[in-house]
């Protein structure tokens, strides 16, 4: 119990861009996932995050994420089917003008069998999410950059390049 206590004081007081915490309990990290957060507070966010996959309205979609932690800017587009993560809804940022193509995964947590990751995501000005991408806690994708569809990015994107594949690496670098 004093583990996940652990975890909750990290999820506040953050500095880093992602902390990866020993599982001491006895079943598994995931099983045991509101000792992490709360059962109540994952319950309402999960519910809000569900019905935002089919919300049609930006303004509204917008809002409920606000409502939950997620740190929004202007004229972002959120597509359908995008999820959200749920447990750390406030480790997100997503800058103005950003747009999330259809069904991508954004993850700030990470369940394995003996540990739990934990990390920011930070998607800069103007970035584009290819659709159906995932997009691994601690990651930061820079101003203008492009990450192809069905990408698996698992490291830090640089301003105005564009990356794809799995994991994503470099197609494009408008910096060189
Ligand atoms: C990355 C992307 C922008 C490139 O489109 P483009 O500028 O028209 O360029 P091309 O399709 O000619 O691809 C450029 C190169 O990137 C490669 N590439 C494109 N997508 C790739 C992917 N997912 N993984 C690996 N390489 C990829 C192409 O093979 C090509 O390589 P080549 O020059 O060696 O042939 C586009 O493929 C893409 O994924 N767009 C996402 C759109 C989207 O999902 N929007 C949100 C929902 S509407």
């Amino acid at each position: 119990m004093e583990y996940f206590l652990s975890i909750i004081d990290l999820s506040i007081n953050y500095i880093m861009d992602f902390k990866e915490v020993k599982y001491l309990g006895k079943r598994n990290p995931a099983f045991d996932y509101f000792q992490t957060k709360g059962k109540y507070r994952t319950i309402f966010n999960g519910f809000i995050c569900h019905i935002c996959r089919i919300i049609p309205s930006m303004r509204i979609k917008n809002k409920l994420y606000r409502m939950i932690g997620v740190k929004i800017g202007k004229n972002v587009v959120i597509a359908a089917y995008v999820e959200l993560d749920p447990y750390f809804p406030e480790l997100i940022t997503i800058e103005d003008n950003v747009i999330i193509g259809v069904g991508t995964i954004i993850l700030a947590h990470e369940y394995s069998q003996d540990k739990v990751r934990i990390g920011k995501v930070h998607l800069k000005e103007r970035s584009l999410i290819g659709a159906g991408s995932l997009i691994r806690s601690g990651v930061t994708v820079g101003e203008r950059a492009v990450v192809a569809a069905k990408s698996y990015v698992n490291k830090d994107v640089k301003n105005n390049s564009t990356v794809g594949g799995v994991p994503a690496k470099i197609i494009k670098d408008k910096n060189d």
